[in-house]
């Protein structure tokens, strides 16, 4: 049975009061749609630990910081909803504009921290627009728990930290990235990419593991960066936006290993802003 489509948050509200009467475990997993076996993942791991699973769709343009990339963000509600369908989730939340950015709306949720950094340097607004909508999500859904990817590892640790700062009660939990058989961390974005650029993506993911081994092995953490920089853009890549070594958590910058960390990256290919990052622990 396909699941229900669910547009109004008085429908999502409805059906959650339901289920929380009898003491159901509901979970929540936050998407844009395009799914693929990444978000898939999130959903698996949201049915093993609720009774309850809603998958919310919606393109958020408070968080897209340039137009372009929302306009050509992909939109694609029914095959989304036939993909779910072996999961049986309980509902598809696919909410309108009004129901998140009702007329008037004039709050900004902003964290402060882990997102002073990297994606939030590179990207002006786009954590806000993240923390805003996460936020509206969790209150509309009143999920126990929720399901975000290691995938945009930044966001995950904002999105801890809003929910301990503003008290709210969902326990979230980071899931495992997801990645093609080459190594490319599995994206919506993937999708933009022309086939000879798609035989260049796997460059990042290799470059970034080949600089992880030789950082646990000893080797000076700046020159291999530097080095696996030189190396993604010479295997086609137009520029490299950043490339760090962090710790794990606070994500504070580290020059060497010294504790648990994550090698993390952006860069740019075609027209097309890939980000991945993998941990990178003392041996
Ligand atoms: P979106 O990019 O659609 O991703 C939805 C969720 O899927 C995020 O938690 C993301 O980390 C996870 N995800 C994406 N690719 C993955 C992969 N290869 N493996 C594992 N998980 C993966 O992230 C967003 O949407 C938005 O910012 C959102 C949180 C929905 C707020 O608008």
């Amino acid at each position: 049975m396909t699941a229900p489509i669910l547009r109004l948050k008085s429908d999502l509200r409805k059906a959650v009061a339901g289920w929380k009467a009898k003491g159901e475990v509901v979970g929540v997993v936050p998407t844009m749609g395009a799914l693929h076996q990444g978000h898939l993942s999130l959903v698996r791991a949201a049915k093993e630990a609720c009774d309850r699973v809603i998958v919310t769709i919606f393109v958020n343009p408070k968080q897209f910081n340039n137009p372009a990339d929302l306009e050509n963000y992909p939109r694609t509600e029914h095959e989304d909803a036939q993909k779910l369908q072996p999961f049986e989730v309980d509902a598809i939340y696919v909410p309108g504009p009004d129901q998140i950015y009702p007329d008037g709306f004039a709050t900004n949720v902003s964290v402060g921290g882990v997102t002073e950094m990297m994606e939030g340097e590179k990207r002006p607004g786009h954590f806000d627009g993240v923390a805003t909508v996460v936020t509206k999500l969790f209150l509309q859904s009143q999920a126990d728990k929720a399901f975000f990817g290691n995938k945009d590892y930044q966001q995950l640790q904002l999105v801890k930290r809003l929910a301990r700062d503003l008290d709210i009660p969902v326990e979230v939990i980071g899931c495992p990235t997801i990645r093609e058989e080459d190594g490319l961390a599995m994206s919506s974005r993937n999708l933009l990419l022309s086939d000879r650029a798609r035989v260049v993506a796997p460059a990042l993911n290799a470059a970034m593991t080949q600089a992880a081994a030789q950082i646990q092995d000893g080797a000076d953490v700046q020159t291999v960066l530097a080095e696996a920089s030189a190396q993604v853009i010479a295997e086609g890549f137009v520029d490299v936006e950043y490339i760090e070594l962090r710790s794990v958590g606070t994500l504070e910058p580290m020059t060497r290993l010294s504790e648990p960390a994550r090698l993390l990256a952006a860069a740019n290919l075609a027209g097309v802003r890939l980000i991945d990052n993998i941990a990178v622990d003392p041996v």
